[in-house]
């Protein structure tokens, strides 16, 4: 129980990676406020939370709209009073080569992907400042380190997530608050949909690990980092990829 009592904001935690954070940081005595924009997706998240009888309330946010955010932090503030967990989890993609690539899709991608993570941020950090406490936990990926064939939007907001997580451990450690980054390598989740069966296929070869990772590893690094366990972990940036980029 790593995070008892613990309240904690998943954010895109109807499906994939976010799912499995929820699920896991709930399993370690967490609240998990499930934060997505897919309502149905919400709902599954929080059931299986329940039926192990963990605790969950979903909420139904775009991670694009101040408002609706803000509506979010201001209920949990009402009923728990306090906020010490954000995971910047939701992500989208919208490949296309450079060449090819529309202002929309670049314009979309960075949206959810790099707004969506300021601006979730920006409205726990006076909560977390008070408190003289917080973690915040920013899902970046390896494209962010080493750049992807067809991602010049996702490669981007992934890449400027590691500059922000580094700039916050800067700035907040000194108030009690602890920042860092994940990179997963490639994860079996729904995200990966859209990439051709041939281009996985190939990933997979290059994983020294010689698989994709389940979305419960990615979480398992999650909860040790939001954890007092990593107390003195901060700015870091941890791969979790099987070894992708050795
Ligand atoms: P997923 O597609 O399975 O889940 C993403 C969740 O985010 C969905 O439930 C979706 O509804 C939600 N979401 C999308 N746009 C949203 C918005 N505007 N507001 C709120 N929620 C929104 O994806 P997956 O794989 O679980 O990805 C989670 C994070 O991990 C993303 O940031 C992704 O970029 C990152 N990642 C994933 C990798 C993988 O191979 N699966 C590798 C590296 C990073």
């Amino acid at each position: 129980m790593r995070l008892k009592n613990k309240i904690c904001i998943v954010t895109g935690g109807g499906d994939g990676i976010g799912r499995a954070t929820a699920v896991k940081f709930a399993e370690e005595g967490a609240v998990v406020a499930v934060a997505d924009i897919n309502e149905k997706a919400i709902e599954e998240t929080v059931n299986i939370i329940k039926q192990k009888g963990n605790m969950a309330e979903g909420f139904k946010v775009d991670v694009t709209q101040k408002d609706q955010i803000n509506e979010m932090v201001s209920k949990i503030m009402e009923n728990y009073k306090r906020i010490d967990v954000l995971v910047n989890n939701a992500g989208i993609v919208k490949d296309a080569q450079l060449y090819k690539m529309s202002d929309e899709q670049f314009e979309q991608v960075i949206n959810v992907n790099l707004k969506g993570v300021y601006l979730c941020t920006r409205a726990v950090i006076d909560i977390m400042i008070s408190q003289n406490s917080g973690v915040i936990l920013n899902t970046s990926s390896i494209v962010g380190l080493y750049g992807n064939f067809g991602q010049t939007n996702y490669a981007a907001s992934k890449a400027a997530l590691i500059g922000m997580t580094r700039t916050w451990a800067k700035e907040l450690g000194r108030k009690g608050i602890r920042c860092n980054a994940v990179c997963p390598g490639f994860i079996a989740t729904p995200i990966l949909k859209s990439m051709p069966e041939k281009v996985l296929l190939t990933m997979e070869e290059k994983v020294p690990m010689r698989r994709l990772g389940k979305p419960e590893e990615v979480a398992n690094v999650f909860a040790f980092l939001a954890s007092d366990e990593a107390s003195y972990v901060n700015g870091a940036i941890v791969e979790v990829s099987g070894g992708l980029i050795i």
